[in-house]
C-alpha cells in the first residue's frame, strides 16, 4: 500500500476519506453537541499533515445512515465542520454541493457534507466513484472505521483515483492491528465480552485459533457457564449456542490455548443500578439471580493473566459497568491493562467507554476508532477498501 506519508502533496488537490462519523446529542432547540470527538482527535495529526505539505484539502466523511439523495440539518456534519475549525485553528467550510467540483487552495482546507447524502454511495456506485476521483490529485484512505464498507467514497474511489494511498491513521491501525495478531508478543490474550455470543461468533471462532488466553465476559461468559454445567438463574444466556461454547472450549484445549471461566459472580435480583449485588460462588447461582459481573477473585486471577501477557486485545465490558455496583470486574481489567507492559489494543463503543470511565486512555497502547471495522480485521476479514488500496500496490 502506497503511504500518504511517502508522497510530495505541495499544490496538490488532496482528498481525505475520514471516519467522522461522531455521536452528537442534540438538545430541543436543535443545539448539537459532539459527546465523544476521539475520531475527530485521531484525523488531527493526517489533516495537519497534508497542510503542512502544502496540500489542498477535502476532508469527506460519513455521518450516520441518512437516506441519499436528502439533505437534512441532522444528518449535517456541520457540528464537525465547527469542532475542526477550532481544534485546527483554521476555518473549515463545509460544502454543501461538492460532487461536481470544489474550491479549495494550496494550504487550505475545506469539509465536504456527509457522503452518504450522494446517491449511489452506498452501493458503491461506478459513476459517483469516478466523480469523487476527479475532485482531486490524490486519494487519501484514512478511514479506519469505515474501511470494512465496499462504497464509493472508501472502495470505489481508491480504485478510480490517479493516485491512492493509506493516510497515517488507517496505516498506522492497520500497523497495530497486524503487530497484535500476526507478530504477538506472547502470551497472547484477547477479552470478548458482550452481551451475545450470537453476534461475536465469528470473532470468538477466529481468536480460538490464533490466542494463548481466551477471557469471555458478559452474556457470552454466561453462555460458557452454561456449557461447564452450571446454573445461570436469570442471566442473559443463549441455550441454543451452549453447545457452540462447548466446540470453542474444546477446539482451545486441543492447542493448548485457555478459556478461562469465573469462578465467583456478581448477581443480583434484577437488572438495576441499585438493585442489591451480592458475590457468590459460580456453582451457587440461583434460580432468581441475574449475573451482572465476574466476582472479585475472578476478577483478580484474571487481572494476572493480563499482567503476565506479551499482548492483550480488548473488546468489550465483562459486566454491566455502566451501573457502579456491577463495574469492578471491568475496572479490575482495565487497571491490569493499564499496568501491564504488554503491547495493548482496545476497540468497539463500549470498550472505549469504559476505557474513558476508568481514564487509562495514556496506558493503553492503541486504541482503535473502529467499531465494526475492528471486529472485522479481528475476525480476519479482508476490508474491502484496504483490499482497493492494495490492489493498487505501493
Ligand atoms: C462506525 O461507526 O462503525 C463506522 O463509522 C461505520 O459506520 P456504519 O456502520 O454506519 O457503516
Amino acid at each position: 500500500i502506497l503511504r500518504m506519508t511517502d508522497l510530495d502533496l505541495a499544490g496538490k488537490r488532496v482528498l481525505i476519506r475520514e471516519d467522522l462519523n461522531v455521536p452528537i446529542e442534540r438538545s430541543q432547540s436543535g443545539e448539537a453537541r459532539i459527546t465523544s470527538e476521539q475520531r475527530i482527535q485521531a484525523a488531527l495529526p493526517t489533516l495537519r499533515a497534508a497542510l503542512e505539505k502544502g496540500a489542498a484539502v477535502m476532508v469527506m466523511s460519513h455521518l450516520g445512515r441518512p437516506k441519499e439523495g436528502v439533505w437534512s440539518p441532522e444528518d449535517s456534519l456541520e457540528p464537525v465542520a465547527k469542532r475542526l475549525s477550532e481544534l485546527l485553528g483554521v476555518e473549515v467550510p463545509l460544502v454543501r454541493d461538492w460532487v461536481g467540483g470544489v474550491e479549495v487552495k494550496p494550504g487550505e482546507i475545506a469539509l465536504l457534507e456527509n457522503c452518504r447524502m450522494n446517491v449511489g454511495e452506498g452501493k458503491d456506485d461506478e459513476a459517483l466513484s469516478k466523480a469523487y476521483a476527479a475532485l482531486c490529485d490524490v486519494f487519501v484512505m484514512d478511514a479506519f472505521g469505515t474501511a470494512h464498507r465496499a462504497q464509493a467514497s472508501t472502495h470505489g474511489v481508491a480504485r478510480h483515483a490517479k493516485i491512492a494511498c493509506g493516510g497515517p491513521l488507517l496505516m498506522a491501525e492497520l500497523d497495530a492491528l497486524a503487530n497484535a495478531l500476526e507478530t504477538p508478543a506472547r502470551p497472547l490474550l484477547a477479552i470478548v465480552a458482550g452481551s451475545k455470543v450470537s453476534t461475536k461468533l465469528e470473532l470468538l471462532s477466529s481468536l480460538v485459533g490464533k490466542v494463548d488466553q481466551l477471557i469471555v465476559g458478559g452474556g457470552i461468559a454466561n453462555t460458557f457457564i452454561a456449557a461447564m454445567g452450571h446454573d445461570v438463574g436469570k442471566s442473559l444466556v443463549e441455550r441454543d449456542l451452549v453447545d457452540t461454547a462447548k466446540q470453542i472450549m474444546a477446539q482451545a484445549k486441543a492447542r493448548g490455548a485457555d478459556i478461562p471461566v469465573p469462578t465467583d459472580v456478581v448477581v443480583a435480583p434484577e437488572f438495576k443500578a441499585d438493585a442489591p449485588a451480592t458475590v457468590k460462588p459460580v456453582d451457587q447461582v440461583g434460580a432468581d439471580d441475574m449475573i451482572l459481573d465476574i466476582g472479585p477473585d475472578t476478577a483478580a486471577r484474571y487481572a494476572e493473566l493480563i499482567r503476565n501477557a506479551g499482548t492483550v486485545v480488548w473488546n468489550g465490558p465483562v459486566g454491566v459497568f455502566e451501573f457502579d455496583a456491577f463495574g469492578r470486574g471491568t475496572e479490575a481489567l482495565a487497571r491490569a491493562i493499564a499496568e501491564s507492559s504488554a503491547f495493548s489494543i482496545a476497540g468497539g463503543g463500549d470498550t472505549l467507554a469504559a476505557v474513558d470511565k476508568y481514564g487509562i486512555e495514556q496506558q493503553v497502547s492503541y486504541i482503535s476508532t473502529g467499531g465494526g471495522a475492528f471486529l472485522e480485521f479481528l475476525e480476519g476479514k479482508t476490508l474491502p477498501a484496504v483490499a482497493a488500496l492494495a490492489q493498487r500496490g505501493a
